[in-house]
């Protein structure tokens, strides 16, 4: 593939993963089967690139993903290949403030990837709607808590990877051989000790932004955690630990699957470092995430980052069911497409809509850099999304349960609090 053999846009491909693995002191290149990618066209600072400049999809290929100036047609993709998040939901633009060219161009683009070979899940969460790489798999994922998922909920082994070497990853089935990808990096190198377990998904976005904080890059290991989670609660505690601090691997003994035993987390070394979680971090933590909030006034309600579960939209529509959100407030709700399907069958979209809310798809706020119009004051049940909302939009964020986030949505007041 590097000397041209399979044409110029795998050759391109190879030179950039060779490149790149040269650059990070990889000694080989592995074989991949699985690559979630997000290709940009439709993420906003691309979209109005690539307008303004009138490129074309091989051109915003060949210039985003290949680091190429020179555009070349980009054949199918080589292997099992996903779309992430998008940088709109095409069903509401309007909500949005989106233009139709903006649409026009996402939807051309959609049938750009879709002809690659592209799996359009655009999703944060693919492995809510199939994409579920088995116990060591080596994979090229990029999102920050897909990649954490993977690692450590499920055993797959992924880096965070760039927009560059997923897409070179697409065309050559191939990715450099070094970090997640090897058993010694992921060892545990910090002991947690777990004093009080969580009690909803929240608590345990908590959980993950105070372990973030306090190993940054390093890998955090959980004693202590008595009930196993549920996949919707270590999705947020690894979303959080991802925002917070840059993990991309932890282990919770006796629940995650390469900590049966705390021998196994730490392959029989000791921790380097050792800390606990009781009432007092968790207050830490609270204050932290909420630390841009002061208005109770809350004119907008995000919920599903990352992107809402068909488990956890149910639970939402019981909390709303019947009910009517306040005139000066918005509900959004972000899924995966495939799973609005499942809602739009099963009653929930419409128990959404009937309240005054939507059910959006493809992207999210922060994504998107998108609010309802005029929006000054969010609730969210995301310690990640209240992490980046504040800074990416300049609004300020309240934090906590899905229940105190719909009871804002309700009244337009935030009356949360940590219990
Ligand atoms: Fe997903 Fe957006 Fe959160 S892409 S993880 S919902 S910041």
């Amino acid at each position: 593939m590097l000397d041209g053999e399979e044409g110029p846009a795998r050759q391109k491909a190879m030179d950039l993963l060779v490149r790149y693995g040269e650059a990070l002191g990889a000694e080989r290149l592995v074989d991949t089967n699985n690559v979630c990618g997000t290709m940009g066209p439709t993420m906003p600072a691309l979209r109005d690139y690539a307008a303004a400049h009138r490129l074309g999809l091989d051109q915003v290929f060949s210039e985003f993903c290949l680091d190429s100036a020179e555009a070349v047609e980009i054949p199918r993709v080589k292997v099992y290949s996903c779309h992430l998040q998008q940088g709109l939901d095409p069903e509401r633009a309007e909500q949005q403030g989106i233009g139709v060219q903006a649409v026009r161009m996402y939807r051309d683009a959609a049938a750009y990837f879709g002809a690659l070979g592209v799996q359009p899940l655009n999703t944060c969460a693919p492995y809510q709607v199939g994409n579920v790489p088995s116990k060591g798999e080596h994979c090229a994922w990029m999102e920050s808590s897909a990649v954490i998922y993977c690692n450590a909920v499920l055993g797959g082994r992924t880096n965070a990877e760039g927009r560059e070497s997923a897409g070179a990853a697409m065309l050559t089935g191939k990715i450099p051989y070094w970090g997640y990808h090897l058993d010694e990096n992921r060892l545990g190198s910090h002991l947690v000790e777990v004093e009080i377990e969580p009690r909803d998904t929240a608590d345990w976005g908590l959980l993950g932004y105070y372990v973030g904080e306090v190993v940054q890059e390093q890998v955090p290991v959980l004693r202590g955690v008595r009930h196993a989670p549920s996949a919707a609660r270590l999705k947020h505690f690894g979303a959080s630990a991802s925002s917070s601090g840059g993990v991309e691997m932890f282990h919770m003994i006796g629940v995650t699957p390469e900590a049966r035993s705390l021998e196994e987390a730490f392959g029989g070394r000791q921790p380097r470092v050792a800390f606990k979680y009781g009432p007092q971090e968790r207050r830490i933590a609270y204050e932290r995430v909420n630390s841009t909030a002061r208005d109770a006034n809350v004119d907008y309600v995000m919920l599903g980052c990352p992107h809402y579960s068909l488990e956890q939209i149910g639970e939402a529509c019981q909390l709303l069911e019947g009910r009517r959100i306040h005139e000066n407030c918005s509900l959004w709700i972000f899924t995966p497409g495939a799973t609005k399907l499942a809602a739009d069958r099963n009653g929930y979209t419409k128990i959404i809509e009937d309240a005054g809310g939507f059910l959006m798809t493809d992207t999210c706020s922060s994504v998107a850099r998108v609010v309802p119009k005029g929006a000054r004051v969010a609730a969210v049940d995301s310690a990640k999304q209240a992490h980046y909302l504040p800074a990416i939009m300049g609004i300020q964020a309240w934090f906590g349960t899905t229940a105190e986030c719909i009871q804002a949505a309700i009244s337009g007041r935030w009356t949360g609090g940590l219990r």
